[in-house]
């Protein structure tokens, strides 16, 4: 079996060999003149694992590309931040499903497919055969010695940041969102006295920042010592992080299922402990 290390995930990748002890494939990758992309995968073998995360439009053809390349031999796919999964439904007729599309492409290649925090259970069940890793225990774990307060930004996400605090052995609770519209939330407190607290606000996806934004004013507001933002995926589209320093963020967090300066938390062990199944 060899790891090969898709153009998003090159880090992620090493780290999972070498958590496996399995060798890394010899690949290139070139842009034509035209901006089509081209894979060579230099020394095949009869088992492989690629480590690719969707972060743009050209990562998922590279993906593409990477199992073509691999036709004919058993191969894992490994998408750590499986993009698109946000659009897991019709919204409004006539809508593609996203993910749906990204799914049936991956696995009409894959043998198994393993990620990490998929958006939604709408997102993961156009999946047949598909493996998900909980990141919460993972960032719970980073916090475990620290003494703060865990927050979800909403209810939707209150089930993941109560496993993330259980392992870091906080207390947490969760605030009210609205969605005004797609750049722009309102966030209401619940029950939380965060008053002379250092607050870390745990979500599952980091995008335009804007809900970390809202939460943060709001938390500063209500007399937080201070606010600190932990996330599974670091998207940061634009100026992201600018938006959440400049909120008064004192730091972002994330784990390196997209590999950004912010991501100091590795997933690769837990991804490795899926593929050993495999080996
Ligand atoms: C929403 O369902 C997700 O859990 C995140 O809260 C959302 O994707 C964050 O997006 P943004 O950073 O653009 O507010």
């Amino acid at each position: 079996m060899k790891v090969i290390a898709g153009t998003s995930s090159p880090l992620l990748a090493k780290r999972i060999s070498e958590a496996l002890n399995v060798p890394m494939a010899k690949t290139i990758f070139r842009r034509f003149p035209d901006g089509e992309l081209y894979v060579r995968i230099e020394d095949m073998c009869e088992r492989a694992v690629i480590v690719q995360s969707i972060t743009s439009n050209d990562d998922l053809v590279a993906l593409m590309l990477m199992l073509d390349a691999l036709d004919g031999v058993d191969t894992i796919a490994v998408i750590p931040y499986m993009g698109y999964a946000r659009q897991d439904k019709k919204f409004n007729e006539g809508e593609a499903i996203s993910i749906r599309a990204v799914a049936r492409m991956i696995e009409s290649y894959a043998e198994a497919v393993v990620t990490v925090n998929i958006h939604s259970k709408d997102a993961a069940s156009y999946f047949k055969k598909l493996v998900e890793v909980d990141a919460m225990p993972i960032i719970g774990e980073f916090y475990s010695k620290r003494d703060v307060v865990m927050v979800s930004p909403d209810l939707g996400s209150y089930e993941r940041v109560k496993v993330c605090a259980e392992h870091a052995g906080c207390e947490f609770d969760y605030l009210e969102k609205k969605r005004i519209d797609a750049e722009r939330v309102e966030i209401k407190p619940k029950s939380l006295d965060v008053r002379g607290k250092d607050v870390v606000i745990v979500d599952d996806i980091i995008s335009t920042g804007g809900t970390m934004v809202e939460a943060t004013k709001m938390l500063l507001q209500a007399g937080a010592k201070s606010v600190e933002c932990a996330c599974v995926h670091a998207v940061l589209a634009g100026n992201a992080l600018n938006k959440l320093y400049s909120a008064g963020v004192k730091e972002v967090v994330a784990t390196d299922t997209i590999e950004r300066g912010v991501s100091v938390i590795s997933v690769a062990k837990a991804i490795a402990e899926v593929l050993e199944k495999y080996l």
